[in-house]
Protein backbone atom coordinates (compact mmCIF):
# COMPACT_ATOMS: atom_id res chain seq x y z
CA UNK A 1 0.00 0.00 0.00
CA UNK A 2 1.25 3.23 -1.29
CA UNK A 3 0.47 6.45 0.49
CA UNK A 4 -0.47 9.34 -1.69
CA UNK A 5 -1.58 11.91 0.45
CA UNK A 6 0.47 11.78 4.33
CA UNK A 7 -1.30 14.69 6.79
CA UNK A 8 1.16 15.58 9.64
CA UNK A 9 -0.19 17.68 12.59
CA UNK A 10 -2.69 20.03 10.66
CA UNK A 11 -4.02 22.42 12.73
CA UNK A 12 -6.52 25.42 10.73
CA UNK A 13 -8.19 27.73 12.40
CA UNK A 14 -10.53 30.50 10.57
CA UNK A 15 -10.06 34.27 10.94
CA UNK A 16 -13.85 34.06 12.46
CA UNK A 17 -14.16 30.99 15.32
CA UNK A 18 -12.49 28.16 16.76
CA UNK A 19 -9.95 25.64 15.81
CA UNK A 20 -11.62 24.02 12.94
CA UNK A 21 -8.65 21.22 12.53
CA UNK A 22 -6.71 20.10 15.57
CA UNK A 23 -3.02 18.31 15.45
CA UNK A 24 -4.54 16.26 12.26
CA UNK A 25 -2.61 13.27 11.64
CA UNK A 26 -3.95 10.70 8.87
CA UNK A 27 -2.07 8.53 5.67
CA UNK A 28 -4.52 8.35 2.66
CA UNK A 29 -3.64 5.43 0.47
CA UNK A 30 -3.37 5.39 -3.34
CA UNK A 31 -5.87 3.37 -5.24
CA UNK A 32 -8.69 3.25 -2.13
CA UNK A 33 -11.74 4.96 -1.31
CA UNK A 34 -11.01 6.86 1.88
CA UNK A 35 -13.91 8.12 4.16
CA UNK A 36 -14.06 11.35 6.11
CA UNK A 37 -17.00 11.03 7.95
CA UNK A 38 -18.88 12.53 11.14
CA UNK A 39 -21.25 14.82 12.34
CA UNK A 40 -21.93 18.51 11.17
CA UNK A 41 -18.79 21.35 11.71
CA UNK A 42 -16.33 18.35 12.51
CA UNK A 43 -13.72 19.78 9.73
CA UNK A 44 -14.78 17.32 6.84
CA UNK A 45 -14.69 19.45 4.33
CA UNK A 46 -11.98 22.15 5.52
CA UNK A 47 -9.75 19.35 5.52
CA UNK A 48 -10.56 18.23 1.82
CA UNK A 49 -10.46 22.23 0.80
CA UNK A 50 -7.13 22.01 2.65
CA UNK A 51 -5.65 19.30 0.35
CA UNK A 52 -6.36 21.28 -3.05
CA UNK A 53 -5.78 24.59 -1.26
CA UNK A 54 -9.07 25.78 -1.73
CA UNK A 55 -9.06 27.77 1.83
CA UNK A 56 -6.27 29.77 0.37
CA UNK A 57 -9.68 31.76 -0.41
CA UNK A 58 -10.28 32.39 2.77
CA UNK A 59 -9.34 34.45 5.69
CA UNK A 60 -7.57 32.22 7.92
CA UNK A 61 -6.17 32.68 11.85
CA UNK A 62 -3.41 29.80 11.63
CA UNK A 63 -2.70 26.89 9.17
CA UNK A 64 -0.08 25.05 10.56
CA UNK A 65 1.72 21.51 9.93
CA UNK A 66 2.07 19.57 6.32
CA UNK A 67 0.23 17.75 3.60
CA UNK A 68 2.50 15.84 1.66
CA UNK A 69 1.80 14.51 -1.44
CA UNK A 70 3.76 12.05 -3.13
CA UNK A 71 6.56 13.51 -0.55
CA UNK A 72 6.13 17.09 -1.00
CA UNK A 73 4.54 19.29 1.11
CA UNK A 74 1.18 21.13 -0.77
CA UNK A 75 1.30 23.80 2.68
CA UNK A 76 4.60 25.16 1.05
CA UNK A 77 4.29 28.51 -0.76
CA UNK A 78 6.27 27.61 -3.50
CA UNK A 79 3.65 24.92 -4.32
CA UNK A 80 2.14 25.89 -8.08
CA UNK A 81 -1.41 25.94 -6.69
CA UNK A 82 -3.03 26.08 -10.30
CA UNK A 83 -1.21 22.59 -11.37
CA UNK A 84 -1.81 21.07 -7.67
CA UNK A 85 -5.73 21.66 -8.15
CA UNK A 86 -5.33 20.20 -11.63
CA UNK A 87 -3.83 17.14 -9.97
CA UNK A 88 -6.27 17.42 -6.76
CA UNK A 89 -10.01 17.58 -8.36
CA UNK A 90 -12.93 18.12 -6.77
CA UNK A 91 -16.42 17.17 -6.55
CA UNK A 92 -18.97 19.30 -4.64
CA UNK A 93 -21.98 18.47 -3.70
CA UNK A 94 -24.34 20.63 -5.69
CA UNK A 95 -23.47 19.73 -9.41
CA UNK A 96 -22.09 23.51 -11.25
CA UNK A 97 -22.12 22.60 -14.87
CA UNK A 98 -20.77 25.25 -17.11
CA UNK A 99 -23.15 27.05 -19.39
CA UNK A 100 -21.99 25.34 -22.13
CA UNK A 101 -22.87 21.52 -23.87
CA UNK A 102 -22.26 18.34 -22.17
CA UNK A 103 -19.00 18.27 -24.76
CA UNK A 104 -18.00 21.31 -23.23
CA UNK A 105 -17.89 21.06 -20.09
CA UNK A 106 -15.56 18.61 -20.59
CA UNK A 107 -13.19 20.36 -23.12
CA UNK A 108 -12.99 23.95 -21.49
CA UNK A 109 -10.31 22.88 -19.07
CA UNK A 110 -8.19 20.64 -21.97
CA UNK A 111 -9.18 23.56 -24.13
CA UNK A 112 -7.50 26.32 -21.11
CA UNK A 113 -4.57 24.08 -20.49
CA UNK A 114 -3.96 24.82 -24.65
CA UNK A 115 -4.61 21.77 -26.26
CA UNK A 116 -6.30 22.24 -30.05
CA UNK A 117 -6.06 18.89 -31.59
CA UNK A 118 -10.33 17.32 -32.04
CA UNK A 119 -8.93 13.84 -31.55
CA UNK A 120 -7.41 14.58 -28.42
CA UNK A 121 -10.15 16.20 -27.37
CA UNK A 122 -12.87 13.81 -28.27
CA UNK A 123 -10.76 10.85 -26.91
CA UNK A 124 -10.85 13.16 -23.56
CA UNK A 125 -14.30 13.61 -23.99
CA UNK A 126 -15.13 9.66 -24.05
CA UNK A 127 -12.89 8.62 -21.97
CA UNK A 128 -13.99 10.43 -18.70
CA UNK A 129 -17.70 10.36 -19.79
CA UNK A 130 -17.32 6.32 -19.76
CA UNK A 131 -14.96 6.34 -16.56
CA UNK A 132 -17.93 8.52 -15.14
CA UNK A 133 -20.84 6.31 -16.21
CA UNK A 134 -22.24 8.13 -18.05
CA UNK A 135 -21.10 7.56 -21.55
CA UNK A 136 -23.91 5.31 -22.57
CA UNK A 137 -26.78 7.94 -21.20
CA UNK A 138 -25.40 10.90 -23.48
CA UNK A 139 -23.07 9.69 -26.10
CA UNK A 140 -25.87 10.46 -28.83
CA UNK A 141 -26.23 14.23 -27.51
CA UNK A 142 -23.17 15.65 -26.62
CA UNK A 143 -23.98 19.33 -28.16
CA UNK A 144 -26.90 19.49 -26.12
CA UNK A 145 -26.82 21.74 -23.19
CA UNK A 146 -25.16 20.38 -19.97
CA UNK A 147 -28.01 21.93 -17.83
CA UNK A 148 -30.95 19.65 -19.62
CA UNK A 149 -28.88 16.94 -17.88
CA UNK A 150 -30.96 15.12 -14.66
CA UNK A 151 -29.43 15.99 -11.22
CA UNK A 152 -27.62 12.65 -11.40
CA UNK A 153 -26.57 13.04 -14.86
CA UNK A 154 -25.72 16.55 -13.79
CA UNK A 155 -22.95 15.06 -11.01
CA UNK A 156 -21.32 12.53 -13.05
CA UNK A 157 -20.78 15.24 -15.66
CA UNK A 158 -18.91 17.03 -12.95
CA UNK A 159 -17.32 14.07 -12.12
CA UNK A 160 -16.46 13.30 -15.66
CA UNK A 161 -15.23 17.32 -16.35
CA UNK A 162 -12.49 15.61 -13.31
CA UNK A 163 -11.32 13.07 -14.90
CA UNK A 164 -11.33 14.51 -18.22
CA UNK A 165 -7.95 16.75 -16.63
CA UNK A 166 -6.26 13.68 -15.47
CA UNK A 167 -5.96 14.12 -11.76
CA UNK A 168 -4.23 12.05 -9.56
CA UNK A 169 -6.54 12.63 -6.48
CA UNK A 170 -10.47 13.22 -6.17
CA UNK A 171 -12.09 14.78 -3.85
CA UNK A 172 -15.75 14.90 -3.30
CA UNK A 173 -17.79 16.36 -0.49
CA UNK A 174 -20.77 14.63 -0.29
CA UNK A 175 -21.29 14.53 -3.99
CA UNK A 176 -24.75 12.31 -3.82
CA UNK A 177 -26.64 14.16 -1.22
CA UNK A 178 -29.08 15.76 -3.42
CA UNK A 179 -29.51 12.70 -5.40
CA UNK A 180 -31.98 10.12 -6.22
CA UNK A 181 -30.88 6.34 -4.80
CA UNK A 182 -30.83 5.24 -8.24
CA UNK A 183 -28.34 8.06 -9.18
CA UNK A 184 -26.16 7.57 -5.93
CA UNK A 185 -26.14 4.12 -6.70
CA UNK A 186 -24.47 5.14 -10.32
CA UNK A 187 -21.58 7.22 -8.68
CA UNK A 188 -20.69 4.52 -6.30
CA UNK A 189 -20.38 2.39 -8.56
CA UNK A 190 -18.32 5.02 -10.61
CA UNK A 191 -15.82 5.58 -7.76
CA UNK A 192 -15.02 1.75 -7.28
CA UNK A 193 -13.83 1.59 -11.01
CA UNK A 194 -12.26 4.58 -10.23
CA UNK A 195 -10.30 3.77 -7.31
CA UNK A 196 -8.32 1.32 -9.38
CA UNK A 197 -6.68 4.51 -10.95
CA UNK A 198 -6.85 6.90 -8.65
CA UNK A 199 -6.32 8.16 -5.22
CA UNK A 200 -10.21 8.89 -3.33
CA UNK A 201 -11.51 10.76 -0.74
CA UNK A 202 -15.09 10.79 0.19
CA UNK A 203 -17.08 13.16 2.49
CA UNK A 204 -20.43 10.98 2.69
CA UNK A 205 -24.16 12.02 2.77
CA UNK A 206 -24.43 9.32 5.66
CA UNK A 207 -23.27 6.50 7.72
CA UNK A 208 -24.83 4.23 5.68
CA UNK A 209 -22.61 5.49 2.49
CA UNK A 210 -19.48 5.64 4.88
CA UNK A 211 -19.60 1.89 5.44
CA UNK A 212 -20.96 0.94 2.01
CA UNK A 213 -17.97 2.98 0.17
CA UNK A 214 -15.48 2.97 2.94
CA UNK A 215 -11.71 1.43 2.10
CA UNK A 216 -10.70 3.50 5.08
CA UNK A 217 -12.49 5.26 7.51
CA UNK A 218 -11.45 8.23 9.63
CA UNK A 219 -13.97 9.69 12.49
CA UNK A 220 -13.99 13.27 12.64
CA UNK A 221 -15.65 14.89 15.73
CA UNK A 222 -15.51 19.25 16.38
CA UNK A 223 -12.25 19.11 14.36
CA UNK A 224 -10.76 15.93 16.05
CA UNK A 225 -9.62 13.03 14.17
CA UNK A 226 -11.06 10.38 16.47
CA UNK A 227 -10.17 7.20 14.84
CA UNK A 228 -9.10 6.04 11.50
CA UNK A 229 -8.69 2.42 9.97
CA UNK A 230 -10.14 0.10 7.66
CA UNK A 231 -13.66 0.36 7.09
CA UNK A 232 -14.85 -2.76 7.76
CA UNK A 233 -13.10 -2.27 11.02
CA UNK A 234 -14.26 0.77 11.78
CA UNK A 235 -17.71 0.20 11.18
CA UNK A 236 -18.41 -3.28 12.40
CA UNK A 237 -15.70 -3.23 15.87
CA UNK A 238 -14.73 0.55 16.74
CA UNK A 239 -12.42 0.73 19.25
CA UNK A 240 -13.79 4.32 20.30
CA UNK A 241 -16.76 4.45 22.08
CA UNK A 242 -17.64 7.88 20.62
CA UNK A 243 -17.01 6.19 16.94
CA UNK A 244 -19.11 3.31 18.36
CA UNK A 245 -22.12 5.45 19.43
CA UNK A 246 -22.17 7.26 16.07
CA UNK A 247 -21.59 4.97 13.67
CA UNK A 248 -24.60 3.43 15.82
CA UNK A 249 -26.61 6.35 15.19
CA UNK A 250 -26.57 6.70 19.24
CA UNK A 251 -26.03 11.01 18.19
CA UNK A 252 -25.84 12.81 14.98
N1 LIG B 1 -15.11 29.89 5.89
C1 LIG B 1 -15.23 29.67 7.19
N2 LIG B 1 -15.05 30.67 8.09
C2 LIG B 1 -15.17 30.45 9.42
N3 LIG B 1 -15.46 29.24 9.97
C3 LIG B 1 -15.65 28.22 9.14
C4 LIG B 1 -15.56 28.36 7.71
N4 LIG B 1 -15.80 27.16 7.14
C5 LIG B 1 -16.05 26.30 8.16
N5 LIG B 1 -15.95 26.93 9.35
C6 LIG B 1 -16.10 26.32 10.68
O1 LIG B 1 -15.20 25.22 10.79
C7 LIG B 1 -15.80 24.13 11.44
C8 LIG B 1 -15.74 22.91 10.55
O2 LIG B 1 -16.57 23.15 9.42
P1 LIG B 1 -16.62 22.17 8.17
O3 LIG B 1 -17.48 22.81 7.15
O4 LIG B 1 -15.24 21.81 7.79
O5 LIG B 1 -17.33 20.89 8.81
P2 LIG B 1 -17.98 19.61 8.12
O6 LIG B 1 -17.48 18.45 8.91
O7 LIG B 1 -17.74 19.64 6.67
O8 LIG B 1 -19.53 19.81 8.44
P3 LIG B 1 -20.85 19.43 7.56
O9 LIG B 1 -21.09 17.97 7.82
O10 LIG B 1 -21.92 20.28 8.15
O11 LIG B 1 -20.56 19.74 6.13
C9 LIG B 1 -17.21 24.56 11.83
O12 LIG B 1 -17.19 25.01 13.14
C10 LIG B 1 -17.48 25.71 10.87
O13 LIG B 1 -18.35 26.65 11.45
MG1 LIG C 1 -18.98 19.72 5.02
Amino acid sequence: MVNKIVIEDLCLTYAEGNESLRHIHLQIPANAITVLFGPAGGGKSSLLRCINRLNDLTDIRLLQGKILMDGQNILDPKTDVIALRRKVGMVFARPVVLPFSIRGNLTYGLELAGEKRKSRLDEAVERSLRLAALWDEVKDRLDDPAVALSGGQQQRLCLARVLANQPEVILLDEPTSGLDPISTGKVEAALQELKQQYTIVLVPHSVQQAARTADYAAFFLQGELIEYGPGKELFTNPKQKRTEDYVEGRFG
